[in-house]
């Protein structure tokens, strides 16, 4: 029987994966999807298949084990991997770094190791603007440098990127593209898939509907003194379903054979910056419920403002961001409401 070719999502039940099986198999391909719930749930797979109406095809380990990412590529014919399984909590990531170099670098060298022997040609990989760091210029473009950085996790970003560009750059027949996401937020418009934290949520827009729909008692905004219009932090934070469609694009980037160089990197933002208050006001205005929120003192680490220059992400794989931050906070909120609705 001949193998039917598949994109491999790794972490494809989490947040950002779960949306990108959506617009893939909206697009055509055919999903397989790892993952290792390490940080998500099975039932994501329920809401794929509700969305789309296919059900991606599973399998359930933990891409540190060598044996099983090479059994995984004798099983499937795996054209192309996007590769987003990580752990991304930066504050454990401090406490707790080699947890996060070991998963975040070592699942990554087990996949690269199977596309080096021959057995898969595209990678898409999820970066980070942590790799930014607080960049001198804003908005921050691709060539901005990158400054060492502030936690374990931001350096594992680093690392990996600089790890699939060594690969690319003696192995011609890989052909990758970093995406240096800024800050997803909001869900699938069904309400059917969304981001579900496990514990206290560490990003911001979970912890607003968890506190909107009375499971956090109080919201903290770090710091209102930065040198920022309304002096909270600022970030371009950008729609989910905007994020997945830019992998689909960067994937027939790279089947279609018409990448500049066989590794390139490119910024996936809206390029607009919204600051933190901003953020929690029009949650606010578009749900109609008032968040009770507290000013509290800086958090250590947190850079002050970084949005995007998308111009060579539009232009070059011709993607936009389209989704506006009413959106994003709408969406959110139905995906919140949706998970309390099935407890
Ligand atoms: N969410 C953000 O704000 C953000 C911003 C920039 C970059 N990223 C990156 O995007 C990617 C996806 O992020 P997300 O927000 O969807 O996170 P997520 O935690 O929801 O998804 C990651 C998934 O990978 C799985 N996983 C982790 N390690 C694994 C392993 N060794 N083997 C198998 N599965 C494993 C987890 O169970 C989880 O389902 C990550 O690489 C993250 O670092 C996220």
């Amino acid at each position: 029987m001949i193998k039917q070719e598949k994109v491999l999502v790794t972490g494809g039940t989490g947040y950002i994966g779960s949306h990108t099986a959506v617009e893939l198999i909206n697009s055509g391909f055919d999903v397989l999807i790892v993952d290792d719930l390490s940080n998500s749930d099975i039932s994501a797979l329920n809401g794929i298949e509700k969305i789309t109406g296919v059900r991606p095809e599973f399998e359930n380990f933990d891409l540190c084990d060598k044996s099983g990412v090479r059994e995984l590529f004798n099983k499937y014919k795996i054209s192309s991997v996007i590769h987003f399984a990580a752990f991304k909590a930066v504050g454990e990531s401090v406490q707790l770094p080699l947890k996060y170099y070991r998963n975040n670098l070592v699942s990554l060298l087990n996949l690269l190791d199977e596309a080096n022997d021959g057995k898969t040609e595209a990678l898409v990989f999820s970066s980070s603007c942590t790799i930014y760091g607080q960049p001198k210029d804003l908005p921050v473009t691709e060539d901005a440098p990158v400054i060492p950085a502030e936690s374990p996790y931001g350096n594992t970003k680093q690392i990996c990127e600089e790890i699939i560009r060594d690969t690319c750059s003696v192995n011609e027949k890989i052909k990758a593209i970093s995406l240096r996401y800024f800050n997803p937020v909001g869900a699938h418009e069904t309400g059917l898939i969304g981001e579900l934290p496990s514990g206290v949520p560490t990003n911001l827009v979970p912890f607003i509907t968890q506190a909107a729909a009375g499971i956090r008692k109080e919201l903290r905004v770090f710091g209102d003194d930065y040198n920022t219009p309304d002096g909270s932090c600022i970030r371009d934070f950008i729609h989910v379903v905007d994020l997945a469609k830019a992998h689909v694009v960067a994937l027939n980037r790279i089947l279609g054979h018409n990448q500049k160089s066989n590794y390139e990197f490119f910024n996936i933002g809206t390029g607009n910056g919204i600051s933190v208050l901003q953020l929690i006001k029009t949650f606010e205005d578009v749900t109609g419920v008032k968040l009770n929120y507290k000013i509290v003192e800086k958090r250590p680490g947190d850079i002050e403002q970084i949005w995007a220059d998308t111009t060579i992400a539009n232009r070059e794989l011709g993607w936009k961001a389209e989704m506006g931050v009413r959106e994003m906070m709408d969406t959110a909120w139905k995906w919140q409401q949706n998970i309390a609705n099935k407890k």
